[in-house]
């Protein structure tokens, strides 16, 4: 068998694109609503929704926590894969993004399954409990990983996941004079992942590179 590997090119991100099971008219308004009211088009893409999707379901998580909420897109992408006793903790900074979340969220298939917590992910994450998460999921201010991190280690169960957004910072990760001022915090992300033993993980080249930990 050859030890060659195949670069994944933007060619390789369009054909998983085109792939991937679309989404639902649903989640094609919230976007376009989102939109509307000036909130920034940075969700996952779908095809990331729907590997995360099948990470949950294979882990058989009931329980997520997020830090980065946006307008909902994630939180009711993760919640669709959980049981229907399931819930995803999900928190947001910006006020203009928790109640366009909370409105969404309130007129989904998954109104029950999604608690948005207002406030910065250092603050809050502290107040829940350990091990009461099947899975995490960081997408925010990347100079805090490292913390969040940590949280996350206590929150989630031994087996759990942690899920990590934007691997390849941006599409900047090698760029010699970064455009944006977060890239140098996501390398700094990627080292100390890489570096941590109470989790075997590895970046999965979808979307904008996703961590995939799993707490030994
Ligand atoms: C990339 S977006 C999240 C996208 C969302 N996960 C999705 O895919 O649908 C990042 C969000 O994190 C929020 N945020 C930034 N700093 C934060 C902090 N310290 N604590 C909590 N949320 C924060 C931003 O306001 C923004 O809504």
């Amino acid at each position: 068998m050859s030890e060659q590997s195949s670069l994944v090119t933007d060619q390789h991100f369009r054909y998983i694109a085109e792939r991937t099971t679309p989404e639902d008219p649903f989640l094609k308004d919230l976007k376009r609503a989102a939109t509307a009211e000036g909130i920034p088009s940075i969700w996952i893409a779908p095809e990331q929704a729907s590997f995360m999707q099948i990470l949950l379901q294979a882990a058989r998580a009931r329980e997520v926590v997020e830090v980065g909420t946006l307008a909902g897109y994630s939180a009711i992408t993760m919640a669709r894969a959980l049981p229907a006793d399931g819930r995803v903790r999900t928190i947001e900074l910006e006020a203009k993004h928790a109640d366009f979340a909370e409105r969404w969220v309130a007129k989904s298939d998954v109104a029950g399954r999604v608690q948005v917590h207002r406030g910065k992910g250092m603050d809050v994450l502290p107040g829940f409990a350990a091990d009461s998460a099947d899975a995490a999921f960081l997408d925010a201010d990347k100079g805090s990983y490292p913390q969040y991190l940590t949280e996350c280690l206590r929150i989630v169960r031994r087996g759990g996941l942690i899920m990590v957004d934007n691997a390849f910072a941006f599409g900047e990760l090698f760029a010699t004079t970064p455009s944006d001022r977060e890239v140098g915090a996501i390398r700094a992300f990627n080292d100390l992942m890489a570096k941590t033993p109470a989790l075997q993980s590895v970046i999965v080249p979808i979307g904008d590179g996703l961590w995939v930990g799993v707490k030994r």
